[in-house]
């Protein structure tokens, strides 16, 4: 199964990317992830992207096509994969069909700005392995501690007020218009958000026939 998962920052790819990554055993590739940690070892590449994360805006797309195309050719990517925030621009997109790379599903979880804006105060998420948690959709069993590392739980610097504002401007902008790029490969599959986590995955199966 070689998944997409698109959707506005918040929308909960990465929540719903964990839970079909156990369901399905394959692995999830998040590109936010990946760029975090780059961040954190001080990496050339995570300098360059940390000014444009901090702004809320996107990482040019040479530096997200081959950090993709590595990850895709570790072996654990042969059964299938969930892409969590990747491709977000028709370029990435592109750069994927080119590679050779195809999808069985692109599911795309809609949900509006504002419930986006409300909902981003109370995400925190592990600062070692980028687990999201909510503190009231998805509490972790002890305060402030990762359940499936013990590392401790954080706020997203990009989760400011201000930030959330621009990055959903350049969802729109930039990220939506794959909808299109996807329905017109039949594999498009737009899944509404619902109140709870196990409510929208359960949508998710639904619409996967699982
Ligand atoms: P990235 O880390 O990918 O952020 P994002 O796409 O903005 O998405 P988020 O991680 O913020 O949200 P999510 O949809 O995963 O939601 P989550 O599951 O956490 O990217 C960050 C930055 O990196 C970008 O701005 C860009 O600069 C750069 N970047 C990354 N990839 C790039 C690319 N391909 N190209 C260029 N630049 C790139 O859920 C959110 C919260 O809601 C959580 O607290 C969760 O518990 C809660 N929640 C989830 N579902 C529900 C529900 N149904 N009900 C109630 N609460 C829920």
């Amino acid at each position: 199964m070689k998944l997409i998962l698109l959707g506005a920052p918040g929308a909960g790819k990465g929540t719903q990317a964990e839970i079909l990554s156990a369901k399905l055993g394959i692995p999830t590739i998040s590109t936010g992830n990946i760029l975090r940690a780059a961040i954190k070892e001080g990496t050339p590449t995570g300098l360059e992207a940390k000014r444009y994360m901090d702004a809320g805006k996107l990482v040019p797309d040479a530096v997200i096509i081959g950090i993709v195309a590595q990850r895709l050719a570790q072996p654990d990517c042969e059964k299938g994969f969930i892409l969590d925030g990747v491709p977000r621009t028709i370029g990435q997109a592109e750069a994927l069909d080119q590679a050779g790379v195809t999808f069985d599903h692109v599911l795309s979880i809609e949900i509006s700005d504002g419930e986006i804006e409300e909902r981003m105060s109370g995400r925190r998420v592990c600062q070692s392995c980028g687990a999201p948690y909510h503190v009231k959709a998805k509490p972790p069993k002890a305060e402030g501690v990762c359940d499936s590392c013990g590392g401790p739980l954080v706020q997203r610097e990009d989760d400011r007020a201000e930030t959330v504002r621009e990055r959903l401007a350049v969802y729109h902008e930039e990220t939506e218009p794959l909808k299109g790029f996807y329905e017109g490969k039949g594999i498009l599959a737009p899944v509404a958000n619902q109140d709870t986590i196990e409510g929208t995955n359960q949508v998710i199966m639904e619409a996967l026939g699982l």
